[in-house]
């Protein structure tokens, strides 16, 4: 898919007040600092569309960015953050849930990982969480560039047999380096397809 426009629409905290327009939308979660502000600023090629930092806890709301005037691409704060206080951790956690529960746009969630890590357990219970809550969503493994190719393999293997162990199969997922703007065919191409499968 090309990408002729990405304008940012909107930040929220309150998943009431999103945008009420019924395009299509994903959303890109995972803990703070795995990348999902610089891998939505990769696949819309744009150097700042989304706000990114090397400190994590950058973003702290519900953002809301209009793609090729037709479908939203939405960038949340990462969960999991310990440097934040309690009040304001469990204020995002509120935030994040309802929007996942509530929002009738979203189509498919992006979970993102980095590749450097085993299975963390809060990843984990969050994708356990979306299948009890029955949202899709794939998973997207960041920051590839970091690994040489042989170890992005064992990673990829170790991160599928430990979701095998709950999971009935392994859900879809994508190899990404914001850096070297790897996997954004790929990312972009799956939109594109559940896209036109919803005639968007
Ligand atoms: P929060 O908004 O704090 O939840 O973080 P985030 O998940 O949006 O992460 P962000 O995109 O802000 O990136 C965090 C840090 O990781 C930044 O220093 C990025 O430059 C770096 N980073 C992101 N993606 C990549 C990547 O593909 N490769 C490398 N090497 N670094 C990356
Ligand atoms: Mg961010």
């Amino acid at each position: 898919m090309e990408i002729k426009s990405a304008e940012f629409v909107m930040s929220n905290s309150d998943v009431a007040k999103c945008p009420k327009s019924m395009l299509p939308e994903y959303a890109f979660i995972g803990r703070s600092n795995v990348g999902k502000s610089s891998l939505i600023n990769m696949l819309t090629n744009r150097k700042s569309l989304a706000k990114t930092s090397g400190r994590p806890g950058k973003t702290q709301l519900i953002n809301h960015f209009l793609i090729n005037k037709n479908w939203h691409l939405v960038d949340l704060p990462g969960y999991g953050y310990a440097r934040v206080s309690k009040s304001a951790k469990k204020t995002f956690q509120k935030f994040i849930t309802q929007y996942f529960s509530l929002r009738e746009q979203l189509v498919s969630a992006f979970v993102l990982v980095d590749i450097r890590h085993d299975a963390q357990p809060i990843d984990l219970e969050f994708m356990a969480w979306l299948g009890e809550n029955s949202i899709p969503f794939s998973i997207i493994f960041t920051k590839a560039d970091k690994l040489k190719p042989n170890a992005i393999t064992r990673q990829v293997e170790t991160y599928k047999n430990k979701l095998l162990e709950t999971w009935e199969e392994m859900p879809n997922y994508f190899i990404t380096s914001s850096s070297k703007s790897i996997g954004k065919e790929e990312v972009l191409d799956y939109i594109d397809s559940i896209n036109n499968s919803m005639n968007i």
